[in-house]
């Protein structure tokens, strides 16, 4: 493992104004997404999505540091034969490749769920990186009990084996030369309230760090990819972006280790305006505060690519409209990520 490399591509990957497009969705997820736009999923369209976003050239060169994609995705070519993941290299964006196999039940935990994928882990990290992937990504998934499991969830069992697979993933990847990205996910489904998102997620990411230092991992070398602290969405009681703001920075500073990076969170189901303006509350923050130690940045899913799909609904000419939903929602976060958003930005662009 060459750690300084890994410490070069991490920080790149949270370059100052950048974030990272979560286009990873497997092919089970992505059809979910197609069907909501009436798009039939196919080995093509699917290409043709993602070629339209890889493309969007402002977006990808200001506003874009890499791309998580799916297996199906690393292999194809664009409709000129030139393969995706140069079209990313050419923008300047690094291509990164998810490797976990999705979730399993967890057996003698009712309700609760572990990530698959470590079998030939070491051997399938070898063929991306001659691919072109230098850094990858691995989400554990923890419900919180008012969500679908009841009460005792999550488990202490859920949260050390998720942990652990976290850990071994991590460290299989700095020793194939890839950044790790460690995605522990407290859910936001359910009724729970923000303290015991709160609750949950400290113990999430304890659990974690733990796990990464146990198998040896170096903090410099990956990216922490959290939730937010915020409400259940079936909360009574919604949690002002100030408070979301606080409270997850205030966690953020006791559980992750200043050696870490940079800290790109995911989406999880939030509204694309609401993604956005709590990471720039947590930003202005965090530069009121004399500075955070790690960047904070966004890896989104859902929240960069929910207009861009709407726009394009499939049709070859609403490429150019997708494209600019698409340099809307990054240049948003780009924002977000300085702590330099603000709401009638969103409503000049409509
Ligand atoms: P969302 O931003 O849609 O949560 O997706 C991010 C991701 O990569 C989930 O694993």
């Amino acid at each position: 493992m060459n750690l300084a490399d890994l410490n070069k591509i991490a920080l790149a990957m949270v370059a100052s104004g950048k974030g990272i497009l979560a286009a990873d969705e497997s092919s089970g997820t992505i059809k979910k997404r197609f069907d909501a736009i009436k798009v039939e999923s196919t080995e093509q369209s699917r290409r043709d999505y993602r070629e339209m976003l890889f493309r969007s050239s402002e977006a990808m060169r200001q506003y874009i540091s890499g791309v998580i994609l799916y297996d199906e995705t690393i292999w194809q070519d664009a409709a000129d034969g030139t393969p995706l993941v140069r079209l990313i290299e050419q923008s300047g964006a690094i291509p990164g490749i998810k490797v976990d196999e999705g979730t399993q039940a967890l057996p003698g935990c009712p309700g609760e769920l572990v990530t698959a994928g470590l079998d030939k882990l070491a051997e399938r990290l070898k063929k991306y990186y001659e691919r072109g992937a230098r850094f990858a990504k691995w989400r554990a998934v923890i419900d919180i009990g008012e969500g679908t499991g009841g009460p005792g969830v999550p488990s202490m069992t859920a949260i050390h084996v998720n942990a652990h697979a976290l850990a071994r993933y991590a460290a299989l990847c700095q020793a194939a030369q890839i950044v790790p990205i460690v995605e522990p996910e407290v859910l936001m489904d359910g009724g729970h309230d923000i303290d015991r998102c709160f609750d949950v997620t400290q113990r999430v990411l304890n659990k974690t760090f733990q796990e990464l230092r146990v198998q040896r991992v170096a903090l410099e070398g990956m990216i922490l990819k959290p939730n937010m602290v915020i409400s259940g969405k079936k909360c009574a009681r919604q949690a002002s972006v100030e408070e979301v703001a606080e409270k997850t920075i205030r966690l953020l500073k006791a559980c992750v280790p200043a050696a870490v990076p940079g800290i790109a969170f995911l989406s999880g189901g939030q509204s694309d305006e609401d993604a956005t303006a709590h990471l720039s509350a947590m930003n202005r923050l965090g530069g009121l505060n004399g500075n955070l130690p790690w960047q904070l940045t966004f890896s989104y899913g859902r929240a960069l690519q929910a207009a861009p799909q709407k726009a394009w609904s499939g049709k070859a000419e609403n490429v150019a409209a997708g494209q600019r939903a698409f340099t809307h929602r990054a240049r948003m976060n780009s924002l977000a990520s300085k702590g330099e958003w603000q709401a009638d930005l969103e409503k000049k662009a409509a």
